[in-house]
């Protein structure tokens, strides 16, 4: 491919970070882990962070340090990665799913609340493609105090809500490090950040076994811990994320000038005063999608799709709950529509002038 969908960064001062951890501090539990957390959560605008092997562990520890169990309801969007689902699984509880905003492609907050019943502990918006979801809303739901809310920011790493970043409205917030994240580290990882200090130090005893001390466990865990080489990374990465997300909105508005005269092509919905979004994807929607993936595929412009199943017609979904087609019409309409074009901070315009072209030419070949 020409054009790649991602491309992680990876430079001289990560890898001597990574040299350096490597020699110098424990491989697990090193004093690099404990940095990253507390930059972190500075970063966030929170009190406590706690590092976590993956984005998906961050979300289950959340839900189980909050209480949540077998009794318990979780009101989650179907359009997401299946991991936001799973961790409501593994946490043991039933995720029950709310439809999504044709425009924002999260959550749709009426959607949300009529699915809240008395076994409703939990609300999980999703901030899908760096975009946040509608907090205001998600909040109202949580002023009874009898649901809390956790947010899945693992595509959302230092977008805002009104002036705040995402994260540190709900109890706890849950970030990912995959690879082609807006930031990783060199590797897993996650992240739960959350002001409540008694739920970040049960996050941190279940991702450490469930330990108390070394040989005292008081709590069913398991061995999700950061490796120390890669919270040194991702320390290089954090202190770079803000110059790479404006570079992702300066792709993201070149990208909104270049196609926004396409027919039949809609484009991400854009910033605004309450919202900055850190386009973790450029995601477009077309019934011609299928057809456009193939076109600019042709041309060596790599595309994605997120998502192409969603998470309720997913086989074990399917199998566990019973979910059919039809059951979140406007999630399987995305489903079939949503093309997520190229974005990397270090995308040349050249480049985004490639794609816009390539994607004009297939709509008014003649032109
Ligand atoms: C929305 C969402 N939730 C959860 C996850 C899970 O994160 P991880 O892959 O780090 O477990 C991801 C990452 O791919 C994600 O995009």
């Amino acid at each position: 491919m020409k054009i790649p969908l991602a491309m992680p960064v990876f430079d001289e001062e990560m890898k001597n970070a990574a040299v350096d951890a490597l020699q110098n501090e424990k491989f697990v539990m090193g004093e690099s882990v404990f940095k990253f957390e507390e930059e972190f959560a500075r970063y966030c605008g929170v009190k406590h962070a706690v590092s976590t092997s993956s984005g998906t562990f961050a979300l289950q520890f959340a839900l189980q340090a909050l209480h949540v169990n077998s009794k318990d309801e979780v009101v989650t969007t179907p359009f997401s990665f299946i991991a936001t689902a799973n961790s409501v699984y593994w946490a043991g509880a039933t995720p029950v799913f709310a439809d999504i905003d044709n425009k924002t492609y999260n959550i749709n907050p009426n959607e949300a609340k009529q699915k809240v019943t008395s076994e409703t502990k939990a609300i999980l918006p999703v901030h899908l493609y760096g975009y946040p979801s509608d907090l205001d809303a998600a909040a109202e739901l949580t002023e009874d105090g009898k649901h809390i809310m956790i947010e899945d920011c693992c595509q959302a790493h230092g977008a805002k809500y009104r002036g705040r970043k995402v994260g540190s409205f709900g109890s706890v917030g849950c970030f990912s490090f995959y690879p082609v994240k807006n930031m990783t580290v060199g590797g897993d990882g996650g992240m739960a950040v959350t002001n409540d200090e008694e739920v970040a130090k049960r996050i941190g005893r279940l991702r450490d076994c469930g330990r108390i001390s070394h040989y005292e466990h008081d709590l069913i865990g398991l061995t999700a811990r950061l490796n120390t080489v890669n919270a040194a990374i991702g320390r290089v990465q954090l202190r770079k994320l803000e110059e790479w997300n404006q570079k992702r909105r300066n792709i993201a508005q070149m990208y909104d000038k270049l196609l926004n005269d396409v027919n039949g092509l809609e484009l991400p919905p854009s910033e605004s005063r309450e919202i900055l979004p850190v386009y973790h994807l450029y995601v477009v929607k077309t019934n011609r999608r299928n057809e456009l993936k193939a076109h600019l595929e042709g041309e060596g412009i790599q595309c994605g799709i997120h998502y192409p199943i969603p998470i309720h017609l997913q086989p074990i979904y399917r199998q566990l709950y019973g979910f059919r087609e039809g059951d979140f019409p406007k999630s399987e309409l995305a489903s079939n529509q949503v093309l997520s074009l190229p974005m990397y901070p270090e995308m040349e315009e050249e480049a985004v002038k490639q794609v816009s072209h390539s994607i004009h030419d297939f709509f008014t070949p003649n032109t």
